[in-house]
């Protein structure tokens, strides 16, 4: 059974979006911006690469992969810390189904696809490059969006950590909030009812309720749903105080 809440123009939902989604009619969302896993810590991502075993462990294994498999026990400093973080993550293993693609274009006039490199989508002209400001190395320095919009390709700069306002971490691979207010800014139009259907976070219930957008976000994990509304409804009351 969904738990379904509304706080002022954002719904947040607990639920598996694909038992949402189905239930939807055609073109209910203007906007659809997503971050479904990637699949990138799952086995069969690790066997489609290229890499030669050696021992220890192939060359380019992630810091997280390697503490799965007990290669790094000591050392790893502040990278040992970030993987810790990730380690646990399940999800990432299931990369989103055909039929979630299907259900996604259906329901959706317009679609920003989080890890789109990952996926099996058509070609796009307007491609968004996220450059994450990452110093470290050993971790990605910047995610790739696909997009149905026909626009240039665009580059954001914007820190994992939210740059100046430096935003507290309670989801794995939260993304900033100030990243979705550059995407609602430069890509939706006032009044549009907008999508995500893999909340985690909610970083873009942040952002959409910053600039006035009606938002429909979707979490099937409980303990990331309860974290996120916490931090959104923290997030209204101090935005209401600053009034
Ligand atoms: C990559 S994270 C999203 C991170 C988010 N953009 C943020 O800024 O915090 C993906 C999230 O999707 C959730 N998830 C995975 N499969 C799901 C599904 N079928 N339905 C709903 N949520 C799902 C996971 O629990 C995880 O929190």
């Amino acid at each position: 059974m969904e738990t379904k809440e509304t706080y002022g123009k954002i719904n947040l939902i607990l639920e598996d979006c694909m038992n949402i989604l189905c239930k939807l009619p055609d073109n209910a969302f203007d906007l659809a911006i997503v971050d479904p896993p990637y699949g990138i810590n799952s086995p069969n991502m690790q066997m489609g690469t290229n890499r030669h075993r050696s021992k220890g462990g192939y060359p380019g294994e992630s810091v997280a992969v390697k503490l799965k498999k007990g290669r790094l026990n000591s050392g790893g400093g502040k990278l040992k810390g970030r993987a810790l973080q990730t380690m646990h993550i399940t999800w990432d293993y299931e990369v989103p189904s055909k039929e979630y693609f299907t259900e996604l274009f259906r329901v959706s006039r317009n679609q920003i696809i989080w890890g789109g490199n990952y996926f099996d989508l058509p070609p796009s002209r307007g491609i968004i490059c996220w450059d994450k400001k990452q110093p470290w190395t050993n971790f990605s320095q910047f995610e790739l969006a696909w997009t149905s919009f026909d626009k240039p390709a665009r580059m954001v700069r914007i820190s994992t950590t939210g740059g100046a306002n430096r935003e507290k971490k309670i989801h794995p691979t939260q993304k900033p909030v100030s990243l979705y207010e550059w995407l609602l800014t430069n890509y939706a139009q006032a009044g549009w009812q907008i999508l995500d259907t893999h909340g985690g976070s909610m970083s873009i219930a942040l952002a959409a309720y910053n600039l006035g957008f009606d938002l429909t976000v979707i979490e099937r994990d409980e303990t990331y749903f309860r974290n996120a509304r916490q931090r959104l409804l923290y997030h209204q009351s101090q935005q209401r105080m600053a009034l």
